[in-house]
């Protein structure tokens, strides 16, 4: 079965679109009712969902909210970012919202009974129906139906299912809400944040408290916190807020980044933490706040930076291989270590005691199957806090917790098999808190200042059209040179640059500002790499 069949077979409702309003209050809402291109339309939605819903009649929508006001700690100087967010306070977003079951779609056997209830009962479109008609102001909402079923039930195939389906809906939509189970959402957060393919917002919600009682369309639950997170998750995502952060996970009323966070509590409400760096930011009504934003962030203009190499539209989820943990504790045998890597598991991970410690048995059974070529991470049960070192197949895990690991190396042996040297590299970059973001070289600098100034120069009549042609085409080639490892040549054509920059260039500020910009972007490309040295002028 190709992941697109089995992508189709997980979704069994077809998408609907839910959103009507029928009045308008603000002006980018009026500019929103004109323009949207409905998937279906809004006599065929209001069926749809009367359908999913038992037949209940669409609420006609009669007011509107929005986001008042979204305020950041940090400034993240981004054109992509402030013009996705900019784009969101001018026209009404589009949020998808694929529902996977859990908790938040849970029917109770009574308005009272908190814990004592069925997941993944309620179908997505009915849920989001039942926002209406507040959400329908606040975006134009979609769902697909990709599965009703516990957290913990879904396999890594159905993950990659997950992936496509969250792309496909990306094409269309301007941010995608994932409802999921809490048990292992932290585990669906991360899969999202290592595999999707796009920059727009993706927030993954549920609750901790089920939906209805009774039927799967009887009243809510006293208490019940999936409408209040449906809600603010889509708010999030429609506001653009989190553009270019990756996947995030939120939950009474705080979001957290995917890696990061993990549930902390079986029963609370506020069960989600990120220990140690704390949440990202909070939703206060319609106020959003960002307290922090990941390093990742600021390769938002670099597109080809930003996203992972984890593309899995290139990757059959046959290709996915198999990962386990192994946990350590006192006196902790060897023998489930032997046993995964005799059934032909590609890697495990350690969850070891203090700073990934793991017991004599299970250090010897590791060996082993390293040298027989499984690739281990290496993480701590204490669950926070950075293991360090390793080396050949083992590798340390930082404070990536050991279930978040398991799907780092599950993703790292599927695009790089038995490459444990290429899969640390990416553990010490994308696989970090926060994205290891190194701010441009000295090298890198040179090329771009001269490349402004070149640009200045031609823009002010200082330098003529050919010579400006010129000199782009010797600094072009130079960096294309630099950026293959060509250093000798990147030498030369800069010496080249300086020789016609001199030749040409009549007004003498200009000249020199050129000549001792490339001389010395020359001498630091020479510093960079001995066999450079030998290239003269
Ligand atoms: C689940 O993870 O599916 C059940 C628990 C929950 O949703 O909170």
């Amino acid at each position: 079965m190709s992941p697109d069949e089995a992508a189709r077979n997980l979704n069994p409702i077809p998408e609907v679109r839910v959103s009507s309003p029928s009045l308008f209050a603000n002006p980018w809402a009026r500019r929103a009712r004109a323009t949207a291109v409905p998937l279906v339309s809004a006599g065929l939605a209001a069926v749809l969902v009367g359908t999913l819903n038992g037949g209940a009649t669409p609420v006609v929508q009669e007011s509107f909210s929005s986001v008042s006001g979204v305020s950041s700690a940090v400034q993240v100087e981004s054109v992509a970012y402030n013009t996705a967010v900019a784009a969101a306070a001018a026209a009404k977003p589009k949020v998808a919202v694929i529902g996977t079951g859990g908790t938040i779609a849970g029917v109770a056997q009574s308005r009272s009974s908190f814990t004592n209830y069925s997941a993944g009962r309620i179908p997505i479109a009915s849920m989001v129906q039942q926002l209406q008609p507040e959400i329908g102001n606040v975006a134009d909402v979609s769902t697909v139906q990709f599965g009703n079923a516990g957290s913990g039930g879904y396999t890594i195939a159905q993950f990659h299912a997950l992936t496509l389906a969250v792309e496909n809906a990306l094409k269309t939509a301007d941010g995608v809400v994932v409802t999921t189970g809490t048990d292992t959402m932290e585990e669906f957060a991360y899969w999202l944040d290592l595999t999707v393919q796009s920059r727009k917002p993706v927030v993954l919600t549920g609750a901790m408290r089920p939906w209805a009682a009774g039927t799967i369309d009887g009243p809510q639950v006293i208490g019940a916190d999936g409408p209040a997170n449906l809600y603010n998750a889509i708010t999030l995502a429609a506001s653009q807020t989190t553009y270019c952060f990756g996947t995030v996970l939120m939950l009474n009323d705080e979001f957290h980044a995917a890696r990061d966070v993990t549930k902390g509590n079986t029963t609370r409400m506020d069960t989600f933490e990120t220990r140690r760096m704390g949440s990202l930011g909070w939703i206060d009504g319609d106020y959003i706040k960002v307290g922090r934003a990941p390093a990742r962030v600021a390769k938002c203009d670099t597109p080809s930076e930003w996203l992972t190499p984890f593309n899995l539209s290139t990757k059959p989820a046959s290709a996915l291989p198999r990962v386990e943990i192994v946990y350590n504790y006192q006196q902790a045998g060897g023998e489930a270590i032997t046993a995964f890597a005799n059934a032909g598991v590609k890697g495990i991970v350690t969850a070891g005691t203090g700073a990934g410690g793991i017991s004599s048995a299970q250090s010897a059974a590791r060996s082993a199957a390293a040298n027989a070529g499984v690739v281990f991470i290496s993480t701590s049960r204490v669950g926070s806090g950075s293991v360090t070192g390793g080396s050949g197949n083992i590798i340390a895990g930082d404070d990536l917790l050991a279930q978040k690991a398991r799907l780092f190396l599950l993703l790292g042996l599927t695009f790089a098999p038995g490459d444990a040297a290429k899969i640390r590299g990416w553990m010490d970059t994308i696989g970090q808190a926060e994205w290891k973001v190194t701010p441009p070289s000295a090298i890198e600098t040179g090329f771009a200042d001269l490349a402004t100034r070149i640009a200045e120069l031609s823009t002010a009549g200082t330098i003529n059209g050919s010579t400006t042609e010129l000199l782009t085409d010797r600094l072009a080639r130079a960096k294309s040179a630099y950026e293959s490892a060509d250093f000798a040549g990147a030498g030369t054509y800069l010496q080249n640059f300086i020789d016609r920059a001199k030749q040409r260039v009549d007004d003498e500020a200009a000249r020199t500002a050129l000549v001792d910009l490339a001389t010395s972007l020359k001498n630091e490309i020479s510093a960079a790499s001995p066999a450079a040295k030998t290239v003269t002028g």
